[in-house]
């Protein structure tokens, strides 16, 4: 949510900042703009403009000569999508961009306006400029340790001082920044893809501190001013991971990862115990007693990552039969949940970085509960804060609706799920070496599944000019509709509503009439019966069913209840998100492709959401 790039050092500043910008485009896209140091009356020279970073590049001039600068891809959290709005923000001898949300902008404001300051945009990051700016007397850490006892809320700034050129100060509280240094420069980014292209080696700046970065050298100090080193993190990923790779968006070539993503995240944690296969987390470092203490697990997470605490929610309780809660994050952190030190609390995330998500970790080791997190990124917030973390290995997740990150995580739950029920005993060793087996044969069913795209295209193409569309599912397949409902409307703009497939008909059936499209999933065994009756209901409302069902299921459908039948390859009952994931995540991109909305950049919306 908002990207953020800064450099300083021997190559052309404006092409380092804009191509920086076009890598972290995703986090956010509706403004842009660059401040560059350049050796002239004015020093700082500010260009912005509505709209995305291409726009952006459109109006710098190619004569701009600067070797230091701070760039932003802006999503826009206060005031409108406007020029002056748009970062950086300038405020005297101080210009910043800014990741996050001053919450008490208003009376900073208040405060500022009382000494002749008066902002010219709606935003709360002037005022962080006009407070850093009414701070400064020559000390520029002096200053940001000020404004960081004033400022409430979360932030990652990059700062130039108008007498200081070609040096940029960081700092940080709640919102990510990466930094590395070469012999091409410093940068610092919001996304370790915006460093890819000089280093794989980086930091995170450790929050409240201050980095500042020099043609040569990156030195960071506490607020005191003591030096800190901070812990180098490497990549094991290139730009290629990054880039689209001849495909048409970055999403198709995420659902085409999916296969990689599963084995990378499965196969490492999975070890031989004579014949057997079982799940094990020493490399991790999550010891079985993590579960063994616990009496109830909670999952907490946003979005796409909540879909897949739902799956895990079902596998874990019926494996390990404790409690186990999933809870919106943003909810979960103002209900004054009941939690204590036999709590096991695990949070799901992407990027690390979900500003919600985060704030449910630090609750949770508040009230003594332990925490697991799994997480895409790298030393990513949400990584470093959890007690314990299990690493999806999906690679660097671009398009704004996630795929692979999802798939990844169902793997994380279902090695988590099979490894604590077998260390607790209600799972034998031959079953979890059964179940293990079936998980490493995900990969190879996930690329059966995107053999069958055609029927998915010409599916989409019927489903373009829909409305409204309904998910239906039980158990497994409920969970999996409510993520196939999101995906769909985030990227294709059609409204889409998941159901219980036996709650439609307390009230939301009377939305179903002639044409209106319904996806049942039907994969589940023991209760494809119960499915099967409820397809039933909606087709005598006149409904256009898409039954997705599996390859032992198929044979038993009547026809006549299926406009479309979709048959997964064929796995163990248990593992049918991984394939039914595919099949939907492949409807929701054709249908959006075809409607020619920008798939990878959905309106609205931004990667990372590192705000409330
Ligand atoms: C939907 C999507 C979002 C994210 C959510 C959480 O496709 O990507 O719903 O899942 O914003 O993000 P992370 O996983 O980064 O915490």
């Amino acid at each position: 949510m908002c990207g953020i790039i800064g450099f300083t050092g021997y190559l052309d500043a404006k092409e380092v900042l804009l191509e920086g910008l076009a890598a972290l485009e995703y986090r956010g896209y509706d403004s842009a703009g660059i401040a560059c140091c350049v050796k002239e009356e004015n020093p700082i020279k500010i260009i912005k403009s509505v709209g995305k970073v291409s726009e952006l590049r459109n109006i710098v001039p190619a004569s701009l000569d600067s070797g230091c600068g701070i760039g932003h891809t802006r999503w826009a959290t206060h005031g409108g999508v406007t020029v002056p709005n748009a970062h950086p923000h300038h405020a005297g001898r101080v210009t910043l961009i800014h990741n996050g949300i001053i919450e008490n902008y208003h009376e900073l404001a208040g405060e500022l306006a009382k000494t002749g300051r008066t902002p010219v945009s709606q935003t709360d990051t002037e005022i962080a400029a006009m407070l850093i700016d009414s701070l400064y007397e020559g000390d520029a850490c002096d200053a940001i340790k000020k404004a960081s006892e004033r400022l409430d809320g979360a932030y990652a700034f990059c700062i130039l001082f108008a007498d200081q050129p070609d040096v940029i100060y960081c700092i940080r509280k709640g919102s990510p920044l990466v930094i590395c240094n070469t012999e091409e420069g410093s940068v610092v980014a919001s996304d370790m893809v915006a460093l890819l292209r000089y280093s794989k080696e980086y930091f995170v700046l450790p929050e409240s501190q201050i980095a500042k970065l020099t043609k040569n050298a990156v030195t960071v100090t506490d607020l005191d001013g003591e030096p800190v080193m901070p812990q180098m993190l490497s990549v094991n990923w290139d730009m290629s991971a990054a880039q689209k790779n001849g495909y048409k968006h970055y999403m198709l070539k995420e659902i085409h990862e999916q296969p990689e993503a599963v084995l990378r995240t499965v196969t490492p944690r999975i070890k031989k115990q004579g014949e057997l296969l079982i799940p094990n987390f020493s490399e991790d470092g999550i010891p079985d007693e993590l579960f063994l203490s616990a009496d109830r697990v909670i999952i907490a997470a946003c979005g796409t990552a909540m879909h897949a605490g739902l799956v895990g929610r079902i596998l874990m309780e019926r494996l390990l039969r404790i409690p186990v809660a999933v809870e919106v994050a943003s909810e979960f952190r103002y209900e004054d949940p009941i939690i204590n030190e036999h709590t096991l609390v695990i949070t799901v995330s992407q990027s690390g970085e979900t500003a919600d998500t985060l704030a449910a970790v630090r609750l949770s080791r508040e009230k003594g509960a332990k925490t697991l997190s799994i997480v895409n990124v790298k030393g990513s917030s949400i990584a470093r804060e959890s007690d314990y973390v299990l690493y999806t290995h999906a690679g660097p997740e671009i398009a704004v609706a996630s795929t692979k990150a999802y798939t990844a995580q169902l793997a994380a739950f279902y090695l988590i799920a099979f490894r604590f029920a077998y260390a607790k005993g209600t799972l034998s060793a031959q079953d979890c070496s059964a179940y293990m087996k079936s998980l490493s044969d995900i990969p190879k069913a996930i690329e059966d599944t995107l053999l069958s795209k055609d029927i998915t295209k010409e599916l989409s193409k019927r489903l373009t000019p829909s409305h409204d569309l309904f998910f239906i599912g039980r158990g497994l397949d409920y969970a999996l509709s409510c993520e196939a409902s999101i995906k769909l409307k985030e990227i294709s703009y059609i409204h889409s509503e998941a159901y219980a497939a036996g709650e439609l008909k307390h009230g939301t059936l009377s939305l179903v009439t002639t044409g209106v499209p319904v996806v049942a999933l039907a994969t589940q065994p023991d209760v494809f019966a119960k499915m099967i009756s409820n397809v039933k209901e909606v087709c005598a409302r006149g409904a256009f069913v898409i039954l997705i069902t599996t390859p032992q299921n198929a044979p038993l459908v009547d026809r006549s209840v299926a406009d479309v039948l979709i048959s997964l390859p064929e796995t163990e009952s248990e593992f049918t998100p991984f394939t039914a994931a595919v099949i939907l995540q492949l409807i929701a991109y054709y249908t959006s492709s075809y409607r020619g909305l920008d798939v990878d950049q959905p309106r609205n919306l931004a990667k990372s959401v590192t705000v409330e």
